[in-house]
């Protein structure tokens, strides 16, 4: 394969306006396919959840493309951030920036991807099963734990409301900011709840609390329960 010569024009309009332009690079078209192929994320069809009840289209539809953007910016930081090492631009603005911003972009990929494969369910918890016997030791009982989430979810601010498992066993519900904000290291998360506004607003306005009404009728607790560890 012969040298593959680029000049690359990359926008990343989710970064407050802020414009990189990458020099020409000169790099083998094999060697590129290659690097592409192992960092692409593909975003994963969730068309089954339409029809949910408590979700209009328009709303999931919409969260479907903000998920598929998340997925883009992800991949786009990937190879920029790559690059930027390729070329000397570490220790730059830039750079640091870029840093900084991929938990944001990856985080916001993948809890999607958690909350839209726990949603599509019916019925509730089995209350005989290993996850709501865990929930019961940890939490005193499953009605005092729900109560925990629930108050979670409606905390005032954007972000997720995650039940997580520790290494130890030990369960916690916790509040996440924006995507990246308050995650426990190490710990598995086994229940998510997207509380930022565009996951109720358009069908439930302000009433967050119905909102995650909706999302307690359409919980996948078999998912859930396979995450436990
Ligand atoms: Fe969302």
């Amino acid at each position: 394969m012969g040298a593959w010569s680029r000049r690359q024009f990359l926008t990343l309009t989710a970064m407050s306006g802020m414009t990189l332009i990458l020099k020409e690079t000169n790099i083998s078209f094999a060697q590129a396919r290659k690097e592409e192929k192992m960092m692409a994320y593909t975003a994963k069809d969730y068309g089954k959840l339409l029809g949910m009840e408590g979700f209009s289209e328009t709303l999931l539809k919409n969260h479907f493309t903000l998920y598929q953007g998340y997925v883009t910016n992800t991949n786009k930081l990937v190879d920029t951030l790559a690059q930027m090492v390729k070329e000397g631009k570490v220790g730059t603005p830039e750079y640091s920036e870029l840093k900084r911003r991929f938990g944001w972009e990856f985080n916001g990929m993948r809890l999607h991807e958690y909350y839209f494969e726990n949603l599509g369910g019916k019925g509730a918890l089995d209350k005989n099963g290993k996850l709501a016997k865990k929930i019961a030791q940890d939490f005193g009982s499953y009605e005092d734990w729900e109560k925990d989430f629930k108050g979670v979810g409606a905390m005032r601010g954007i972000g997720w409301a995650i039940l997580y498992q520790d290494a130890s066993g030990k369960l916690f519900n916790c509040w996440i900011q924006e995507h990246d904000g308050g995650h426990l290291a190490g710990c598995t998360p086994i229940l998510i709840l997207d509380v930022f506004e565009h996951a109720f607003m358009i069908d439930y306005g302000l009433k967050r609390p119905d909102y995650i009404g909706a999302f307690f009728k359409n919980i996948d607790w078999k998912a859930a329960e396979a995450r436990l560890k």
